[in-house]
């Protein structure tokens, strides 16, 4: 297998370190725009291996065709947002960055599983699968792992229940409007109204809904990166080993949960071939009412595209 990751920057670096501290690829390529950072980077990483009793090899270049077949390409590239800032700011520059690094993974690696990470995700994610020209299954963003890591993380800080014990999972898009299940939430496989009030649940869905700006606001100059590469090589094991694990990505959807021509986070299993199932979930009302409205700002979002 060989992955790359195109974008050295926080994400990119931090995925390409833990692909390679894993060995989930033989070979690792890191690509950036700019001059002398991928290769530095990758020649740390190289040197790290050693201490990780890892044998993965990685280069780091600003030469699309280093990236040639290509399993998995895991795309990080453009601008994250400062404080203040909406994922949907970022649009404009980071639509450029996408598609032009789009016609490089088609001239480069047609076969390729894409994971897009860039914001704003899911209109980029979309904008993946457009300008490639790929099956729907081969394009599929990076936001719900996440999301959900940071709603199970402020439910087991709550309750000081180990984070393997919590079950949760966040859906819709990937901004403002992102949809955590809190009628789903099981804690040792029972309901979490049997062990929190309902008020504290809704602080909890806050917080998970700021999650991305709170560490914004800490950082002042980029947006979070350990917890979001975390959550790409979730994908990525979850690709390569088939492990049926139902994970929420944004995918393109045509008419499951009742949505069309949209790249939405929903539960899916993962697999060679990209996206295996869109696993369908009973929600309750009010959970498909919030979808709806995470459908519609994603909607308009991409509308700004056309
Ligand atoms: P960063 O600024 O640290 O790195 C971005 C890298 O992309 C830079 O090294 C830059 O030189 C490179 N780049 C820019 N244009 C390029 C091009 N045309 N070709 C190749 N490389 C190019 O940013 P960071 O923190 O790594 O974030 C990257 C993106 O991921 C941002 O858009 C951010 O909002 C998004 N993000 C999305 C998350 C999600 O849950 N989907 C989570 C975290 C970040
Ligand atoms: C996050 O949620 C910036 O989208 C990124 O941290």
């Amino acid at each position: 297998m060989k992955i790359s990751v195109i974008g050295a920057g926080n994400v990119g670096a931090s995925v390409a370190l833990k692909i390679c501290e894993k060995e989930l690829a033989e070979e690792v390529v890191l690509v950036d725009i700019v001059e002398g950072v991928p290769q530095g980077k990758a020649l740390d990483i190289l040197q790290a291996m050693p201490l990780n009793g890892s044998n993965a090899r990685i280069t780091g270049t600003n030469d699309y065709s280093q990236i040639k077949d290509s399993g998995i390409v895991v795309v990080t590239a453009g601008v994250p947002r400062k404080p203040g800032m909406t994922r949907e700011d970022l649009i404009n520059v980071n639509a450029g960055i996408t598609k032009a690094i789009a016609a490089h993974i088609k001239a480069n690696a047609p076969d390729s599983i894409v994971i897009v990470v860039t914001n704003p995700l899911d209109v980029m994610a979309y904008l993946m699968m457009k300008e490639t020209g790929f099956d729907k299954k081969r394009v599929i963003g990076m936001a719900g792992v996440l999301d959900s890591a940071r709603f199970r993380t402020f439910i087991a800080l709550e309750t000081g229940d180990k984070v393997e014990d919590i079950e949760a999972m966040v859906l819709g898009g990937h901004g403002d409007s992102m949809v955590p299940l809190a009628e789903h939430i099981k804690i040792k496989g029972e309901p979490i109204n049997d062990v929190l009030e309902k008020e504290k649940v809704d602080q909890l869905v806050k917080r998970t809904k700021d999650g991305g700006a709170e560490i914004v606001k800490f950082l002042k100059t980029g947006s979070a990166f350990y917890a979001p590469a975390a959550s790409v090589v979730e994908m990525v094991e979850s690709i390569i080993n088939e492990d049926d694990k139902i994970l929420p990505c944004s995918v393109y959807l045509n008419g499951e949960y009742g949505y069309e021509d949209i790249f939405l986070g929903v539960p899916v299993k993962l697999g060679p071939e990209g996206i295996k199932e869109i696993v369908m979930l009973e929600l309750s009302d009010e959970e498909h009412d919030l979808l709806d409205n995470s459908a519609e700002e994603v909607k308009k979002t991409i509308s700004v595209l056309k």
